[in-house]
């Protein structure tokens, strides 16, 4: 049974407003996504810089991968390099090393895997981070029913995500304590006895555990001699308290551990209070590797303190930055896939209010999205899916995850006029999902009749009266054909260019 969620005390104290939104570093640009191989993006950064990593790099156990990023250059670089665990190891490993490089000694590093090389990434970041920086193993439990020990299947099921957690290297490192709820059973067990104010509590040691040699002080308590856990001065204060007495039954002075000044049971390294993200979760995107904010919050909230610099290198739509954002924190983000960046872009200004704005982040708000590689050129050179995708998403529209059965639609435009409004309560659907517009994309330099006569079908089909078409050029033939459609049915192609969206020209046509 899934356990009631880990309340995490901040122990560091809330920095002001102000603060949070510096510039922590004259070294360091942060509150940026850099589209990229995080092996290139990460040699722009100095020495020991940040101060928590979270990484959730793919590996090709995850076959939804396919159905979230298609036929992008993530998968198919993905498909080349992991033939084996071998190979994924040495994909990783470098960018391993310049992980553990830009990471501060103070710092943390989290790597989420699974069962399929968690033993193979350990012996490599043993080697990378040093074995004695390793600190825990943690499970966490992200599946509630599994659908992979089926009937017939001769292992267990396969319910947990690992995440190994190493530090930096010095001795003292970030950590702030995280306290899960007791138990109800182990509060009926060990809390039992009542004192005269109706208090809960139950007895403790108060004995130094391992005697001299442990250098635990020697001295008198209500009569009794021997090494304890306190000092002289802190034994004092708490027998003032009236938390120090022998039991009726005992000859030993206890400690009363009173149930209302617990702080919960210290956060323990198997998770099951964090459940994975369902379809409906108001905070899904609908992407099967997006991992759950609340298991970023917590990890962030345990390694690092208010300003400080957390890093996702592989951070697909973004959860790392989105809750290092809302705790606060300086964030540094790095994709390689330009459609992960521009869906955490969105994510970042939808739900942290956060503008992307290159002045005013140079002010110290607001963020920026680097290097990602919208010139004509090289749109002309990217992958087919990602390409669709980039159009789709630059005209405000919602792309079509998968690539085959589209039906000849490679996005849809909800236009913001058709405000949500109900139906019937008998129906239960959203008026405005009729409204829509389809998006067709092609990644050619001219496009010519057949392909306009194709998208024609597709508006009448559909019954739609206005649909929006993107390539980099039209022939004569096919803006003759779209007038013709127009004046014989009524309905309105808009024919747009890349470099008329790349300048921005669109914004009338799309009116
Ligand atoms: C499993 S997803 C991360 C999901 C993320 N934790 C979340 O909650 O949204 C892995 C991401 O790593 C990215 N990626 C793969 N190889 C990369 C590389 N060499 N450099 C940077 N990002 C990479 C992929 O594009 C993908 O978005």
């Amino acid at each position: 049974m899934a356990r009631k969620r880990a309340a995490t005390k901040p122990t560091a104290k809330r920095a002001p407003a102000r603060a949070a939104a510096r510039r922590p570093s004259s070294l360091l640009d942060t509150r940026i996504v850099y589209c990229g191989d995080c092996l290139d993006q990460l040699a722009k950064l100095p020495d020991g810089c940040v101060d928590l990593i979270y990484i959730d790099p793919p590996f090709n156990s995850n076959r939804n991968y396919e159905v979230f990023w298609g036929e992008t250059k993530e998968k198919r670089a993905f498909e080349d390099r992991h033939a084996s665990t071998q190979a994924y190891i040495d994909y990783m490993r470098p960018r391993c090393v310049e992980l553990a490089r830009v990471l501060k000694k103070t710092g943390s590093f989290y790597y989420h895997c699974d069962w399929h090389a968690s033993h193979y990434v350990k012996v490599m970041l043993d080697q990378i981070m040093g074995e004695n920086n390793f600190q825990n193993e943690i499970v966490w439990k992200r599946s509630t029913a599994h659908s992979d020990a089926r009937q017939g299947s001769k292992h267990y099921g396969r319910l947990h995500d690992v995440l190994l957690f190493y530090t930096g290297g010095s001795r003292v490192f970030t950590w702030n304590h995280i306290y899960t709820p007791l138990d109800p059973a182990y509060v009926q067990s060990h809390y039992r006895r009542m004192d005269e104010h109706g208090r809960r509590f139950m007895w403790d040691n108060l004995t130094g555990p391992g005697g001299a040699a442990k250098g635990n002080p020697y001295y008198e308590v209500l009569g009794v001699r021997n090494y304890w856990r306190y000092s002289r001065e802190r034994m004092e204060q708490l027998i003032k308290e009236g938390k120090v007495a022998i039991p009726p039954k005992g000859r030993t002075p206890r400690l009363k551990r009173y149930l209302d000044e617990s702080k919960g049971l210290p956060l323990q390294s198997v998770w099951d209070d964090l459940p994975p993200i369902n379809s409906q979760a108001k905070e899904s995107l609908g992407y099967p590797t997006q991992k759950p904010l609340a298991l970023l919050e917590r990890i962030i909230n345990a390694s690092s303190n208010r300003n400080d610099i957390v890093l996702d290198a592989f951070c697909g739509c973004g959860t790392a930055l989105v809750a290092a954002q809302n705790l606060d924190r300086q964030w540094i983000g790095i994709d390689i896939s330009p459609t992960a960046c521009r869906v955490m872009a969105k994510r970042l200004r939808d739900v942290c209010k956060l503008r992307e704005d290159e002045d005013l982040w140079r002010a110290g708000r607001g963020f920026v999205v680097r290097d990602l590689p919208w010139t004509e050129e090289k749109l002309r050179q990217m992958p087919p899916f990602e390409f669709e995708n980039w159009a789709v998403i630059a005209l405000g529209g919602i792309p079509n995850k998968t690539q085959v059965g589209d039906m000849g639609i490679d996005g849809r435009i909800f236009p913001v006029a058709a405000a949500p409004k109900r139906r019937g309560a008998d129906t239960g659907e959203l008026e405005f999902m009729d409204h829509w517009y389809p998006i067709q994309v092609k990644q050619k330099d001219k496009v010519g009749r057949p392909d306009i006569d194709a998208f024609e079908a597709v508006m009448t089909r559909e019954d739609r009266t206005k649909g929006f078409f993107v390539s980099f050029d039209y022939t004569d033939g096919a803006l003759r054909e779209i007038d013709a459609f127009f004046r014989k049915s009524g309905k309105a192609i808009i024919a747009l260019t890349v470099h008329e969206i790349l300048e921005e020209e669109i914004a009338r046509k799309l009116a």
